[in-house]
Protein backbone atom coordinates (compact mmCIF):
# COMPACT_ATOMS: atom_id res chain seq x y z
CA UNK A 1 0.00 0.00 0.00
CA UNK A 2 0.97 3.30 -0.92
CA UNK A 3 3.58 4.26 -3.70
CA UNK A 4 6.61 5.86 -3.88
CA UNK A 5 8.34 7.67 -6.90
CA UNK A 6 11.91 9.54 -7.00
CA UNK A 7 13.74 11.29 -9.89
CA UNK A 8 17.18 12.65 -9.87
CA UNK A 9 18.69 14.24 -13.36
CA UNK A 10 20.72 17.25 -14.20
CA UNK A 11 18.60 19.14 -16.85
CA UNK A 12 14.71 17.99 -16.50
CA UNK A 13 12.03 19.88 -14.52
CA UNK A 14 11.08 16.72 -12.14
CA UNK A 15 7.63 16.81 -11.50
CA UNK A 16 6.00 16.04 -14.94
CA UNK A 17 8.14 12.95 -14.59
CA UNK A 18 7.24 12.31 -11.34
CA UNK A 19 3.51 12.96 -12.01
CA UNK A 20 3.33 10.46 -14.74
CA UNK A 21 5.55 7.70 -12.90
CA UNK A 22 3.05 8.00 -10.09
CA UNK A 23 -0.61 7.81 -11.84
CA UNK A 24 1.42 4.30 -12.71
CA UNK A 25 1.35 3.79 -9.23
CA UNK A 26 -2.27 4.98 -8.11
CA UNK A 27 -3.79 1.38 -7.66
CA UNK A 28 -1.46 1.04 -4.16
CA UNK A 29 -3.44 3.97 -2.89
CA UNK A 30 -5.72 6.32 -3.38
CA UNK A 31 -6.17 8.99 -0.87
CA UNK A 32 -4.15 11.66 -1.59
CA UNK A 33 -0.80 12.54 -3.62
CA UNK A 34 1.82 14.47 -2.86
CA UNK A 35 5.10 15.47 -4.07
CA UNK A 36 8.42 17.46 -3.21
CA UNK A 37 11.36 19.01 -5.38
CA UNK A 38 13.96 21.18 -5.10
CA UNK A 39 15.20 24.49 -5.99
CA UNK A 40 17.55 27.19 -5.08
CA UNK A 41 18.01 24.64 -1.87
CA UNK A 42 14.50 24.99 -0.86
CA UNK A 43 12.32 22.41 -0.37
CA UNK A 44 8.69 22.66 -3.22
CA UNK A 45 5.26 20.99 -1.85
CA UNK A 46 2.19 19.84 -2.99
CA UNK A 47 -0.17 18.09 -1.51
CA UNK A 48 -3.90 16.77 -2.29
CA UNK A 49 -6.80 14.99 -1.50
CA UNK A 50 -8.04 12.55 -4.28
CA UNK A 51 -5.99 10.52 -6.93
CA UNK A 52 -3.14 11.89 -8.68
CA UNK A 53 -4.89 10.63 -12.34
CA UNK A 54 -8.00 13.07 -11.45
CA UNK A 55 -6.53 16.51 -9.71
CA UNK A 56 -4.70 18.95 -11.38
CA UNK A 57 -1.17 19.49 -9.30
CA UNK A 58 0.46 22.98 -9.13
CA UNK A 59 3.85 23.40 -11.08
CA UNK A 60 6.76 22.80 -8.84
CA UNK A 61 10.19 24.01 -9.49
CA UNK A 62 13.61 21.65 -9.78
CA UNK A 63 15.22 18.56 -11.08
CA UNK A 64 15.21 16.44 -8.33
CA UNK A 65 11.89 15.35 -6.78
CA UNK A 66 10.43 12.36 -4.97
CA UNK A 67 6.32 11.77 -4.59
CA UNK A 68 3.58 9.01 -2.89
CA UNK A 69 0.14 7.95 -3.25
CA UNK A 70 -1.25 7.50 -0.07
CA UNK A 71 -3.47 4.58 1.58
CA UNK A 72 -4.29 6.10 5.29
CA UNK A 73 -3.14 3.98 7.94
CA UNK A 74 -1.96 6.69 10.91
CA UNK A 75 -4.17 9.48 10.64
CA UNK A 76 -7.06 10.50 8.39
CA UNK A 77 -7.57 11.48 4.89
CA UNK A 78 -6.54 15.12 5.19
CA UNK A 79 -3.86 17.29 3.16
CA UNK A 80 -1.96 17.56 6.28
CA UNK A 81 -1.60 13.73 6.70
CA UNK A 82 -0.03 13.34 3.24
CA UNK A 83 3.33 12.76 2.56
CA UNK A 84 5.51 14.08 2.05
CA UNK A 85 6.44 15.24 5.64
CA UNK A 86 9.17 17.15 6.80
CA UNK A 87 11.18 18.34 9.71
CA UNK A 88 11.31 21.48 11.71
CA UNK A 89 14.10 22.82 9.26
CA UNK A 90 11.97 22.45 6.53
CA UNK A 91 15.39 20.80 4.79
CA UNK A 92 14.50 17.28 4.84
CA UNK A 93 11.32 15.50 3.14
CA UNK A 94 10.51 12.06 3.51
CA UNK A 95 8.05 9.86 1.76
CA UNK A 96 6.95 6.53 3.34
CA UNK A 97 5.28 2.79 2.73
CA UNK A 98 4.43 0.80 5.50
CA UNK A 99 3.52 0.93 8.99
CA UNK A 100 6.57 1.91 11.87
CA UNK A 101 5.15 -0.14 14.71
CA UNK A 102 7.11 1.98 17.31
CA UNK A 103 6.17 4.76 16.16
CA UNK A 104 4.50 6.30 19.16
CA UNK A 105 7.66 5.82 21.59
CA UNK A 106 9.66 7.45 19.32
CA UNK A 107 7.56 10.55 18.57
CA UNK A 108 7.18 11.23 22.24
CA UNK A 109 11.21 11.13 22.51
CA UNK A 110 11.11 13.43 20.18
CA UNK A 111 8.63 15.77 21.86
CA UNK A 112 10.54 15.46 24.33
CA UNK A 113 13.42 16.71 22.72
CA UNK A 114 11.26 19.97 21.25
CA UNK A 115 10.36 18.70 17.71
CA UNK A 116 7.29 20.11 16.79
CA UNK A 117 5.05 17.20 14.80
CA UNK A 118 2.59 18.83 12.04
CA UNK A 119 0.19 15.22 11.64
CA UNK A 120 -0.96 12.32 12.82
CA UNK A 121 0.88 9.72 10.48
CA UNK A 122 3.69 7.95 11.99
CA UNK A 123 5.80 8.44 8.64
CA UNK A 124 6.53 12.08 10.22
CA UNK A 125 8.80 10.45 12.74
CA UNK A 126 11.29 9.57 10.22
CA UNK A 127 12.11 13.49 9.21
CA UNK A 128 12.54 14.68 12.87
CA UNK A 129 14.75 11.78 13.62
CA UNK A 130 17.35 12.40 10.66
CA UNK A 131 16.97 16.15 11.99
CA UNK A 132 17.93 15.66 15.20
CA UNK A 133 21.13 13.23 13.97
CA UNK A 134 22.01 16.07 11.23
CA UNK A 135 22.21 18.53 14.52
CA UNK A 136 24.80 16.80 15.74
CA UNK A 137 26.96 16.34 12.82
CA UNK A 138 25.98 12.73 11.94
CA UNK A 139 25.82 12.27 7.50
CA UNK A 140 22.83 11.55 5.78
CA UNK A 141 23.80 8.04 4.71
CA UNK A 142 24.30 7.50 8.41
CA UNK A 143 21.63 8.88 9.79
CA UNK A 144 19.07 6.74 7.06
CA UNK A 145 20.78 3.28 8.71
CA UNK A 146 20.17 4.25 12.03
CA UNK A 147 16.56 5.36 11.11
CA UNK A 148 16.15 1.93 9.47
CA UNK A 149 17.54 0.28 12.30
CA UNK A 150 15.38 2.23 14.57
CA UNK A 151 12.11 1.60 13.26
CA UNK A 152 9.99 -1.83 14.05
CA UNK A 153 7.63 -3.10 10.93
CA UNK A 154 7.58 -3.43 7.13
CA UNK A 155 9.36 -0.39 5.88
CA UNK A 156 10.84 1.36 2.78
CA UNK A 157 11.51 5.47 2.68
CA UNK A 158 12.55 7.53 0.81
CA UNK A 159 14.38 10.99 2.21
CA UNK A 160 15.45 13.85 -0.06
CA UNK A 161 17.41 16.88 1.28
CA UNK A 162 17.18 20.24 0.39
CA UNK A 163 20.91 21.06 0.71
CA UNK A 164 22.76 18.30 -0.78
CA UNK A 165 20.21 17.61 -3.52
CA UNK A 166 20.49 13.68 -2.17
CA UNK A 167 17.70 11.22 -2.49
CA UNK A 168 18.19 8.13 -0.42
CA UNK A 169 15.96 5.44 0.09
CA UNK A 170 15.80 2.29 2.83
CA UNK A 171 14.04 -0.66 2.04
CA UNK A 172 13.06 -2.85 4.91
CA UNK A 173 9.99 -5.39 3.94
CA UNK A 174 8.39 -3.35 0.94
CA UNK A 175 9.59 -2.99 -2.54
CA UNK A 176 11.83 -0.17 -4.08
CA UNK A 177 13.41 -0.36 -7.49
CA UNK A 178 15.72 1.93 -9.04
CA UNK A 179 15.85 2.45 -13.08
CA UNK A 180 18.76 3.73 -14.74
CA UNK A 181 18.62 6.16 -17.91
CA UNK A 182 22.60 5.93 -18.81
CA UNK A 183 22.22 8.23 -22.24
CA UNK A 184 20.52 10.93 -20.57
CA UNK A 185 22.01 10.41 -16.90
CA UNK A 186 18.24 9.98 -15.17
CA UNK A 187 17.81 7.64 -12.22
CA UNK A 188 14.50 6.65 -11.51
CA UNK A 189 12.89 5.26 -8.15
CA UNK A 190 9.73 3.38 -7.15
CA UNK A 191 8.05 1.15 -5.25
CA UNK A 192 6.59 -0.59 -8.40
CA UNK A 193 8.76 -1.16 -11.77
CA UNK A 194 5.53 -0.12 -13.64
CA UNK A 195 6.31 3.42 -12.56
CA UNK A 196 9.10 3.80 -14.90
CA UNK A 197 9.07 0.44 -17.55
CA UNK A 198 8.55 3.12 -20.05
CA UNK A 199 11.33 5.45 -19.73
CA UNK A 200 14.21 2.73 -18.90
CA UNK A 201 14.60 -1.49 -18.53
CA UNK A 202 17.43 -1.05 -16.86
CA UNK A 203 17.11 -1.32 -13.30
CA UNK A 204 18.72 -2.55 -9.89
CA UNK A 205 16.57 -4.20 -7.06
CA UNK A 206 17.12 -2.81 -3.40
CA UNK A 207 16.86 -6.07 -1.03
CA UNK A 208 16.05 -5.78 2.94
CA UNK A 209 18.02 -3.83 4.87
CA UNK A 210 19.96 -1.95 2.01
CA UNK A 211 19.74 1.48 1.41
CA UNK A 212 20.47 3.33 -1.99
CA UNK A 213 22.38 7.04 -2.49
CA UNK A 214 21.54 8.63 -5.43
CA UNK A 215 23.54 11.85 -6.67
CA UNK A 216 24.83 10.97 -10.11
CA UNK A 217 25.52 7.83 -9.66
CA UNK A 218 23.57 5.33 -7.53
CA UNK A 219 25.70 3.67 -4.94
CA UNK A 220 24.60 0.83 -3.04
CA UNK A 221 24.73 0.38 0.38
CA UNK A 222 24.48 -2.69 3.24
CA UNK A 223 22.03 -0.88 5.86
CA UNK A 224 23.41 -3.02 8.84
CA UNK A 225 27.25 -2.23 8.67
CA UNK A 226 27.34 0.55 5.95
CA UNK A 227 29.80 -0.99 3.56
CA UNK A 228 29.17 -0.01 -0.15
CA UNK A 229 27.80 -3.16 -2.10
CA UNK A 230 27.77 -3.63 -5.82
CA UNK A 231 24.40 -4.09 -7.57
CA UNK A 232 23.71 -6.06 -10.82
CA UNK A 233 21.72 -4.18 -13.55
CA UNK A 234 19.22 -6.35 -14.73
CA UNK A 235 17.93 -5.73 -18.18
CA UNK A 236 14.19 -6.18 -18.21
CA UNK A 237 13.44 -8.33 -21.30
CA UNK A 238 10.34 -7.49 -23.92
CA UNK A 239 8.71 -5.13 -24.90
CA UNK A 240 6.74 -3.13 -21.76
CA UNK A 241 3.36 -4.34 -20.90
CA UNK A 242 0.20 -2.26 -21.89
CA UNK A 243 -2.07 -1.17 -19.19
CA UNK A 244 -4.38 0.41 -21.19
CA UNK A 245 -8.19 0.52 -20.74
CA UNK A 246 -8.28 0.31 -24.77
CA UNK A 247 -11.82 0.59 -25.51
CA UNK A 248 -13.29 0.04 -22.48
CA UNK A 249 -14.79 2.20 -19.86
CA UNK A 250 -12.93 0.85 -17.09
CA UNK A 251 -10.00 -1.57 -16.33
CA UNK A 252 -12.26 -3.91 -14.45
CA UNK A 253 -14.76 -4.57 -17.53
CA UNK A 254 -11.27 -4.94 -19.74
CA UNK A 255 -9.88 -7.27 -17.43
CA UNK A 256 -12.84 -9.60 -17.27
CA UNK A 257 -12.89 -9.74 -21.07
CA UNK A 258 -9.23 -10.40 -21.20
CA UNK A 259 -10.33 -14.04 -19.21
CA UNK A 260 -10.98 -14.91 -23.05
CA UNK A 261 -6.90 -15.09 -23.70
CA UNK A 262 -6.12 -15.96 -19.90
CA UNK A 263 -7.16 -19.01 -18.76
CA UNK A 264 -4.66 -20.34 -21.94
CA UNK A 265 -1.69 -18.16 -20.88
CA UNK A 266 -2.25 -19.26 -17.36
CA UNK A 267 -1.86 -22.93 -18.50
CA UNK A 268 0.85 -22.50 -20.50
CA UNK A 269 3.56 -23.43 -18.00
CA UNK A 270 6.76 -25.99 -19.10
CA UNK A 271 5.48 -29.19 -18.62
CA UNK A 272 8.39 -30.48 -16.66
CA UNK A 273 8.14 -27.64 -13.85
CA UNK A 274 4.65 -28.72 -13.29
CA UNK A 275 5.67 -31.92 -13.19
CA UNK A 276 8.85 -31.31 -10.58
CA UNK A 277 6.48 -29.22 -8.32
CA UNK A 278 4.18 -31.99 -8.59
CA UNK A 279 6.58 -34.25 -7.56
CA UNK A 280 7.24 -31.89 -4.51
CA UNK A 281 3.55 -31.55 -3.77
CA UNK A 282 3.52 -35.46 -3.94
CA UNK A 283 6.28 -36.01 -1.41
CA UNK A 284 5.82 -33.03 1.16
CA UNK A 285 5.03 -33.82 4.76
CA UNK A 286 1.94 -31.42 4.65
CA UNK A 287 0.97 -28.74 2.28
CA UNK A 288 0.02 -25.53 3.21
CA UNK A 289 -1.39 -23.12 0.16
CA UNK A 290 -1.97 -19.63 1.52
CA UNK A 291 -3.49 -16.21 0.29
CA UNK A 292 -5.56 -13.24 1.70
CA UNK A 293 -8.54 -11.94 0.18
CA UNK A 294 -9.38 -13.53 -2.91
CA UNK A 295 -6.45 -15.68 -2.95
CA UNK A 296 -7.24 -17.00 -0.31
CA UNK A 297 -10.72 -17.84 -1.74
CA UNK A 298 -8.34 -19.52 -4.45
CA UNK A 299 -6.50 -21.56 -1.90
CA UNK A 300 -9.81 -22.64 -0.62
CA UNK A 301 -11.10 -24.08 -4.13
CA UNK A 302 -7.34 -25.21 -4.06
CA UNK A 303 -8.06 -27.78 -1.23
CA UNK A 304 -11.28 -28.77 -3.16
CA UNK A 305 -9.43 -29.66 -6.53
CA UNK A 306 -6.69 -31.60 -4.71
CA UNK A 307 -9.54 -33.53 -2.99
CA UNK A 308 -11.79 -34.68 -6.07
CA UNK A 309 -8.33 -34.67 -8.37
CA UNK A 310 -5.31 -35.99 -6.45
CA UNK A 311 -7.47 -37.40 -3.59
CA UNK A 312 -4.53 -35.37 -1.44
CA UNK A 313 -5.32 -33.37 1.44
CA UNK A 314 -3.77 -29.84 1.30
CA UNK A 315 -4.55 -27.04 4.02
CA UNK A 316 -5.66 -23.71 2.86
CA UNK A 317 -4.91 -21.14 5.71
CA UNK A 318 -5.66 -17.45 5.14
CA UNK A 319 -2.11 -16.06 5.63
CA UNK A 320 -3.00 -13.60 8.40
CA UNK A 321 -4.04 -16.86 10.62
CA UNK A 322 -0.92 -18.85 9.41
CA UNK A 323 1.08 -17.62 12.48
CA UNK A 324 -1.52 -20.41 14.69
CA UNK A 325 -0.58 -23.39 12.42
CA UNK A 326 3.32 -22.39 12.49
CA UNK A 327 4.22 -25.62 14.62
CA UNK A 328 3.79 -27.62 11.96
CA UNK A 329 5.80 -26.84 10.09
CA UNK A 330 8.76 -29.36 9.30
CA UNK A 331 11.57 -28.59 6.41
CA UNK A 332 9.55 -31.43 4.80
CA UNK A 333 6.67 -29.08 4.35
CA UNK A 334 5.54 -27.22 0.87
CA UNK A 335 4.19 -23.98 1.69
CA UNK A 336 2.57 -22.57 -1.48
CA UNK A 337 1.56 -19.14 -1.46
CA UNK A 338 -1.35 -17.50 -4.40
CA UNK A 339 -0.69 -13.98 -4.90
CA UNK A 340 -1.40 -11.83 -7.88
CA UNK A 341 1.18 -8.81 -6.64
CA UNK A 342 3.36 -10.66 -4.54
CA UNK A 343 3.54 -8.26 -2.15
CA UNK A 344 0.85 -8.82 -0.11
CA UNK A 345 2.30 -8.00 3.42
CA UNK A 346 0.85 -11.01 5.26
CA UNK A 347 1.70 -13.69 2.90
CA UNK A 348 5.15 -12.40 2.90
CA UNK A 349 4.81 -12.55 6.82
CA UNK A 350 3.99 -16.15 6.69
CA UNK A 351 6.71 -17.13 4.37
CA UNK A 352 9.33 -15.49 6.49
CA UNK A 353 7.61 -17.83 9.07
CA UNK A 354 7.85 -21.17 6.82
CA UNK A 355 11.49 -19.90 5.85
CA UNK A 356 12.76 -19.91 9.53
CA UNK A 357 11.42 -23.38 9.97
CA UNK A 358 13.28 -24.76 6.43
CA UNK A 359 9.78 -25.27 4.46
CA UNK A 360 9.84 -25.35 1.18
CA UNK A 361 8.24 -22.56 -0.71
CA UNK A 362 6.35 -22.25 -3.62
CA UNK A 363 4.87 -19.35 -5.08
CA UNK A 364 2.18 -18.49 -7.95
CA UNK A 365 2.02 -14.68 -8.84
CA UNK A 366 1.33 -12.16 -11.75
CA UNK A 367 4.22 -9.66 -10.62
CA UNK A 368 7.44 -11.37 -11.63
CA UNK A 369 10.24 -10.07 -9.38
CA UNK A 370 7.83 -9.81 -6.61
CA UNK A 371 9.18 -9.69 -2.91
CA UNK A 372 7.26 -13.73 -2.87
CA UNK A 373 9.28 -14.56 -6.25
CA UNK A 374 12.41 -13.58 -4.29
CA UNK A 375 11.23 -15.45 -0.55
CA UNK A 376 10.38 -19.05 -3.03
CA UNK A 377 12.42 -21.91 -3.42
CA UNK A 378 10.03 -22.25 -7.10
CA UNK A 379 7.62 -19.43 -8.19
CA UNK A 380 4.77 -19.95 -11.03
CA UNK A 381 4.15 -16.57 -13.17
CA UNK A 382 0.37 -17.13 -14.12
CA UNK A 383 1.00 -14.64 -17.46
CA UNK A 384 -2.47 -12.51 -16.87
CA UNK A 385 -0.60 -9.78 -17.92
CA UNK A 386 -1.11 -6.03 -16.17
CA UNK A 387 -4.05 -5.80 -13.22
CA UNK A 388 -5.15 -2.63 -12.24
CA UNK A 389 -8.43 -2.21 -11.24
CA UNK A 390 -8.50 -3.50 -7.30
CA UNK A 391 -10.87 -6.18 -7.62
CA UNK A 392 -9.40 -9.11 -8.73
CA UNK A 393 -10.72 -11.09 -12.34
CA UNK A 394 -8.69 -12.19 -14.64
CA UNK A 395 -5.67 -13.19 -12.43
CA UNK A 396 -8.19 -15.01 -10.04
CA UNK A 397 -9.25 -17.87 -12.95
CA UNK A 398 -5.76 -18.20 -13.79
CA UNK A 399 -4.66 -18.98 -10.54
CA UNK A 400 -7.50 -21.04 -10.09
CA UNK A 401 -6.73 -23.00 -13.78
CA UNK A 402 -3.24 -23.01 -12.69
CA UNK A 403 -3.63 -24.66 -9.37
CA UNK A 404 -6.64 -27.37 -11.16
CA UNK A 405 -3.48 -27.82 -13.28
CA UNK A 406 -1.08 -28.75 -10.50
CA UNK A 407 -3.94 -30.87 -8.92
CA UNK A 408 -4.14 -32.94 -11.90
CA UNK A 409 -0.53 -33.07 -12.51
CA UNK A 410 -0.36 -34.65 -8.93
CA UNK A 411 -2.51 -37.36 -9.69
CA UNK A 412 -0.50 -38.32 -12.89
CA UNK A 413 -3.48 -36.16 -15.51
CA UNK A 414 -1.44 -33.57 -16.67
CA UNK A 415 -2.73 -34.27 -20.23
CA UNK A 416 -6.43 -34.86 -19.19
CA UNK A 417 -6.05 -31.29 -16.78
CA UNK A 418 -4.69 -29.81 -20.08
CA UNK A 419 -7.66 -30.79 -22.30
CA UNK A 420 -10.33 -29.92 -19.76
CA UNK A 421 -8.77 -26.41 -19.02
CA UNK A 422 -8.27 -25.47 -22.61
CA UNK A 423 -12.00 -26.77 -23.36
CA UNK A 424 -12.90 -24.41 -20.46
CA UNK A 425 -10.87 -21.12 -22.09
CA UNK A 426 -12.80 -22.11 -25.14
CA UNK A 427 -16.41 -21.93 -23.59
CA UNK A 428 -15.47 -19.15 -21.26
CA UNK A 429 -14.44 -17.38 -25.26
CA UNK A 430 -17.54 -18.16 -26.41
CA UNK A 431 -19.42 -16.60 -23.40
CA UNK A 432 -17.82 -13.17 -23.17
CA UNK A 433 -19.82 -11.53 -25.78
CA UNK A 434 -22.30 -8.50 -25.75
CA UNK A 435 -25.11 -9.95 -25.66
CA UNK A 436 -24.23 -12.06 -22.77
CA UNK A 437 -23.12 -8.64 -20.80
CA UNK A 438 -26.45 -7.41 -21.93
CA UNK A 439 -28.10 -10.05 -20.22
CA UNK A 440 -25.96 -9.81 -16.54
CA UNK A 441 -26.43 -5.75 -16.57
CA UNK A 442 -30.16 -6.76 -16.87
CA UNK A 443 -30.37 -8.64 -13.51
CA UNK A 444 -28.03 -5.75 -12.10
CA UNK A 445 -30.69 -3.10 -13.09
CA UNK A 446 -33.34 -5.48 -11.47
CA UNK A 447 -31.38 -5.81 -7.91
CA UNK A 448 -29.36 -2.79 -7.93
CA UNK A 449 -30.85 -1.06 -5.09
CA UNK A 450 -30.62 -4.19 -2.80
CA UNK A 451 -28.68 -4.07 0.70
CA UNK A 452 -28.27 -7.42 1.06
CA UNK A 453 -27.50 -10.37 -1.41
CA UNK A 454 -26.55 -14.18 -0.16
CA UNK A 455 -25.03 -16.82 -2.75
CA UNK A 456 -25.08 -20.42 -2.21
CA UNK A 457 -22.67 -23.17 -3.71
CA UNK A 458 -21.89 -26.61 -2.74
CA UNK A 459 -18.96 -28.69 -3.07
CA UNK A 460 -16.48 -27.10 -5.52
CA UNK A 461 -18.85 -24.20 -5.77
CA UNK A 462 -18.88 -23.03 -1.98
CA UNK A 463 -15.83 -21.42 -2.18
CA UNK A 464 -16.81 -19.65 -5.27
CA UNK A 465 -19.83 -18.50 -2.79
CA UNK A 466 -17.19 -16.49 -0.78
CA UNK A 467 -15.56 -15.41 -3.85
CA UNK A 468 -18.58 -13.94 -5.00
CA UNK A 469 -19.28 -12.27 -1.72
CA UNK A 470 -16.07 -10.37 -2.09
CA UNK A 471 -16.91 -9.24 -5.88
CA UNK A 472 -20.38 -7.83 -5.57
CA UNK A 473 -18.81 -6.25 -1.76
CA UNK A 474 -15.85 -4.23 -2.68
CA UNK A 475 -17.25 -3.15 -6.34
CA UNK A 476 -20.97 -2.47 -5.51
CA UNK A 477 -20.79 -1.74 -1.13
CA UNK A 478 -23.93 -3.82 -1.21
CA UNK A 479 -23.63 -6.29 1.97
CA UNK A 480 -23.08 -10.16 0.35
CA UNK A 481 -22.47 -13.38 2.08
CA UNK A 482 -21.91 -16.79 0.82
CA UNK A 483 -22.84 -20.13 2.06
CA UNK A 484 -22.47 -23.85 1.66
CA UNK A 485 -25.67 -24.89 0.63
CA UNK A 486 -25.90 -26.94 3.51
CA UNK A 487 -25.72 -24.50 6.19
CA UNK A 488 -28.46 -22.40 4.76
CA UNK A 489 -30.81 -23.87 7.58
CA UNK A 490 -28.48 -23.48 10.09
CA UNK A 491 -29.00 -19.68 10.47
CA UNK A 492 -28.35 -17.66 7.06
CA UNK A 493 -31.59 -18.52 5.65
CA UNK A 494 -33.02 -16.17 8.28
CA UNK A 495 -31.96 -12.89 6.12
CA UNK A 496 -34.22 -14.34 3.73
CA UNK A 497 -36.99 -11.99 2.77
CA UNK A 498 -39.33 -11.16 0.32
CA UNK A 499 -37.29 -10.18 -2.62
CA UNK A 500 -33.92 -10.66 -1.11
CA UNK A 501 -31.74 -12.06 -3.80
CA UNK A 502 -29.98 -15.35 -3.58
CA UNK A 503 -27.83 -16.28 -6.67
CA UNK A 504 -27.52 -19.82 -6.57
CA UNK A 505 -24.34 -21.72 -8.02
CA UNK A 506 -24.64 -24.76 -9.81
CA UNK A 507 -22.17 -27.37 -10.63
CA UNK A 508 -22.01 -29.45 -13.28
CA UNK A 509 -23.14 -32.84 -11.37
CA UNK A 510 -25.25 -33.81 -8.05
CA UNK A 511 -26.92 -30.73 -8.80
CA UNK A 512 -30.03 -31.67 -7.12
CA UNK A 513 -28.96 -30.39 -3.29
CA UNK A 514 -28.07 -27.15 -4.61
CA UNK A 515 -31.25 -27.06 -6.17
CA UNK A 516 -33.59 -28.24 -3.62
CA UNK A 517 -31.75 -25.15 -1.39
CA UNK A 518 -32.96 -22.91 -4.20
CA UNK A 519 -36.42 -24.10 -3.70
CA UNK A 520 -36.46 -23.90 -0.37
CA UNK A 521 -35.22 -19.78 -0.34
CA UNK A 522 -37.25 -19.30 -2.91
CA UNK A 523 -40.70 -20.26 -0.63
CA UNK A 524 -39.75 -17.91 1.53
CA UNK A 525 -39.88 -15.41 -1.10
CA UNK A 526 -36.41 -15.07 -2.18
CA UNK A 527 -35.61 -14.05 -5.78
CA UNK A 528 -33.76 -16.60 -6.87
CA UNK A 529 -30.78 -16.08 -8.87
CA UNK A 530 -29.40 -19.33 -11.37
CA UNK A 531 -26.30 -19.45 -12.15
CA UNK A 532 -25.89 -22.83 -14.38
CA UNK A 533 -25.58 -24.48 -17.93
CA UNK A 534 -29.47 -25.60 -17.48
CA UNK A 535 -32.86 -23.48 -16.61
CA UNK A 536 -34.40 -24.65 -13.72
CA UNK A 537 -38.01 -23.79 -12.58
CA UNK A 538 -36.59 -22.27 -9.11
CA UNK A 539 -35.18 -20.13 -10.53
CA UNK A 540 -36.30 -15.99 -11.09
CA UNK A 541 -33.56 -15.45 -13.32
CA UNK A 542 -31.29 -18.00 -15.07
CA UNK A 543 -28.07 -16.66 -16.16
CA UNK A 544 -26.53 -19.89 -18.33
CA UNK A 545 -22.98 -21.11 -17.81
CA UNK A 546 -21.28 -23.21 -20.57
CA UNK A 547 -21.60 -27.22 -20.24
CA UNK A 548 -17.69 -27.53 -18.87
CA UNK A 549 -16.48 -30.36 -16.79
CA UNK A 550 -17.29 -30.81 -13.38
CA UNK A 551 -13.98 -29.44 -12.13
CA UNK A 552 -13.72 -26.78 -13.66
CA UNK A 553 -17.65 -25.19 -13.88
CA UNK A 554 -16.88 -22.88 -10.73
CA UNK A 555 -14.29 -20.83 -12.74
CA UNK A 556 -16.67 -20.27 -15.28
CA UNK A 557 -19.35 -19.45 -13.03
CA UNK A 558 -17.52 -16.72 -11.40
CA UNK A 559 -17.21 -14.84 -14.78
CA UNK A 560 -20.83 -13.71 -14.56
CA UNK A 561 -20.49 -12.64 -11.01
CA UNK A 562 -17.88 -10.54 -11.95
CA UNK A 563 -19.75 -8.78 -14.68
CA UNK A 564 -22.69 -8.39 -12.07
CA UNK A 565 -19.94 -6.72 -9.60
CA UNK A 566 -19.04 -4.55 -12.34
CA UNK A 567 -22.29 -3.74 -13.21
CA UNK A 568 -24.17 -3.42 -9.73
CA UNK A 569 -20.89 -0.86 -8.87
CA UNK A 570 -21.53 1.08 -11.92
CA UNK A 571 -25.40 1.22 -11.36
CA UNK A 572 -24.77 2.67 -7.63
CA UNK A 573 -22.13 4.96 -8.78
CA UNK A 574 -19.01 3.80 -8.16
CA UNK A 575 -15.36 4.60 -8.99
CA UNK A 576 -15.59 0.35 -9.58
CA UNK A 577 -11.68 0.84 -10.94
CA UNK A 578 -10.65 2.08 -7.67
CA UNK A 579 -13.25 1.52 -4.70
CA UNK A 580 -13.26 3.29 -1.10
CA UNK A 581 -10.84 2.51 1.39
CA UNK A 582 -9.32 -0.22 -1.01
CA UNK A 583 -5.87 -0.50 -2.58
CA UNK A 584 -4.56 -2.94 -4.97
CA UNK A 585 -1.94 -4.08 -3.12
CA UNK A 586 -2.13 -4.99 0.61
CA UNK A 587 1.75 -4.28 1.93
CA UNK A 588 1.02 -3.42 5.42
CA UNK A 589 -0.28 -5.93 7.93
O1 LIG B 1 -2.01 -9.36 -4.50
P1 LIG B 1 -2.76 -10.42 -3.76
O2 LIG B 1 -3.38 -11.43 -4.63
O3 LIG B 1 -1.89 -11.09 -2.71
O4 LIG B 1 -3.91 -9.67 -3.00
C1 LIG B 1 -4.72 -10.34 -2.07
C2 LIG B 1 -5.97 -9.54 -1.76
O5 LIG B 1 -5.65 -8.31 -1.22
C3 LIG B 1 -6.84 -9.35 -3.01
O6 LIG B 1 -7.18 -10.55 -3.60
C4 LIG B 1 -8.12 -8.57 -2.64
O7 LIG B 1 -8.94 -9.37 -1.85
C5 LIG B 1 -8.81 -8.10 -3.92
N1 LIG B 1 -9.24 -6.74 -3.80
C6 LIG B 1 -10.00 -8.91 -4.27
O8 LIG B 1 -10.61 -8.49 -5.44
Amino acid sequence: MCGIVGYWNNQKNALPILIDSLKKLEYRGYDSFGFVTISDSKLYVERQIGKVSSVKCRDLPGIVGIGHTRWATHGKVTETNTHPHRDCTNTIAVVHNGIIENFQEIKSSLIEKGHRFLSETDTEILAHLIEEDLKFGMSLKNSVMKTGSLIKGRNAFVVLHALTKEIIAFRNGSPLIIGIKKDSNEIFLASDIQAFLDKTKEVMYLDDEELVLIKENPEFYDAKNGEKIEKRLISIAGEVEESQKGDYSHFMLKEIMDQKETIISAINQDDLEIMHVAKEINEAKGIFFIGCGTAARVCHFAEYVFSHIANKHINFITASEFENYKHFLLPETLVIAISQSGETADVLEALEVAKQKGSKIISVVNVSNSSMTKISDYSFLINAGVEKAVASTKATTSQMAITTLLAYACAGKLREGDRVLVDLAGKVNDMLNPRYSEHIKKLAQIIHKKENILIIGRGLNYPISLESAIKIMEVSYIHAQGFAGGELKHGPIALVEEGTPVIVLVGNENTGEVINNAIEVKSRGAYVIGIASKNNQAFDYWIKTPNTDEITTPIANLIPIQLLSFYLGILRGHDVDYPRSLAKSVTVK
